[in-house]
């Protein structure tokens, strides 16, 4: 699909984007606008560089694709000075790679905050009242009556969320548990997030001037700790080399045995066979996962759990968000062409 076919600059986005905001956007500042329409949805490193050519100036892609060295001198070979991802998270980008190739690199942070911690927040609550499981009972007609026992869970209030990596993500989370649940929290990060202790003493004060037991807030000194206290647990780290199964077989053995444990970051986070392991052995410890070790796959075993709720990576996916990621992708690439500054910028 092509718009603006005479315009100066070539931008090359590997898939559609929603909205029209950022084809727009392209367009006023002379951009012509190639967006790749093949059908699968993984493209490869050869796909990409068809796609790239013998000129292109910038390229949006997405976390699917592997931005390494081969991706980033072909966009160089053809001229071009920008690459966005449309994600936070960089994982898949070789920045060093980028930088050798005079390729700037953007990302799309903020826009993505909220919704994100709200579907972290959706899959605990989904995961401690077993929504899924008492849906799937429902529609297979097995429902004969109200009883004392069917389908008991966690009240969250008064029991301590655990928060692993308190960034933008990981504090609207907390935020969202707080507030919304009154739990009390325990987080690990290296840095002190002071607006969310901020936050969590006001709260708490407020509850207290108000007749209710207040909530606390605790910076762990040690992931373990978290583990260790907390019975509802999200991790939001980025993956590096120093996240990579940062929960394995020994640190679930520490969790408590109801504990839930979510996943909105990025599965290689989590030794997912040892999750299937640990999930079989516990079957009252509840895992609610968007991100999975090898995407588009799930480790064997885990799909068959009934303590584990599974989603395909929708964590950013509401209409507001994926039209801003999608702006804030082309406003990146554009940024570089034109000599705007760039918005997301993992090398800053
Ligand atoms: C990201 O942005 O990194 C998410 O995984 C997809 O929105």
């Amino acid at each position: 699909e092509v718009w603006n076919p005479s315009g100066k600059y070539r931008v090359v986005s590997t898939k559609s984007m929603p909205g029209t905001r950022w084809i727009n956007l392209l367009i006023a500042q002379d951009c012509r606008v190639e967006i790749c329409t093949e059908k699968k949805t993984i493209l490869s490193v050869e796909d990409i560089v068809a796609l790239i050519g013998d000129k292109c100036d910038g390229v949006i892609g997405q976390l699917t694709e592997d931005w390494g060295e081969t991706l980033f001198a072909a966009l160089s070979r053809a001229g071009g000075k920008a690459f966005s991802n449309m994600a936070v998270g960089y994982n898949n980008v070789d920045v060093n790679a980028a930088n050798k190739y005079g390729v700037a690199v953007g990302n799309t942070p903020g826009v993505l905050t909220e919704t994100t911690a709200e579907l972290a927040a959706s899959l605990s609550l989904a995961a401690a009242r077993r929504i899924v499981e008492a849906d799937e009972f429902m529609r297979a007609g097995l429902y004969d009556g109200w009883l004392p026992y069917l389908f008991v869970g966690n009240l969250l209030k008064g029991q301590t969320v655990g928060v692993i990596g308190a960034g933008r993500i990981g504090s609207a989370y907390a935020r969202m548990m707080v507030e919304g649940f009154k739990m009390n929290l325990i987080y690990y990060d290296l840095y002190q997030a002071t607006r969310l202790e901020k936050f969590v003493t006001a709260y708490g004060a407020f509850l207290q001037a108000n007749g209710e037991q207040p909530v606390t807030w605790k910076r762990a000194s040690s992931m373990d700790e978290v583990l260790r206290e907390a019975d509802v647990i999200s991790l939001h780290p980025v993956l590096d080399k120093t996240t990579y199964h940062l929960i394995n077989k020994e640190r679930l053995s520490t969790m408590k045995k109801e504990a839930i444990l979510v996943n909105c970051s990025r599965g290689p986070v989590v030794d997912e066979v040892a999750l299937v392991e640990h999930l079989k052995q516990n079957p009252k410890f509840r895992v609610g996962l968007d991100v999975f070790e090898d995407e588009p796959y799930m480790k064997p075993g885990l799909a068959e759990l009934k303590n584990a709720i599974v989603v395909p990576h929708i964590a950013s996916a509401s209409k507001w968000t994926r039209e801003g990621m999608a702006t804030l992708a082309a406003l990146n690439v554009l940024g570089k062409i034109k000599g705007y500054p760039i918005w997301g910028n993992p090398n800053q």
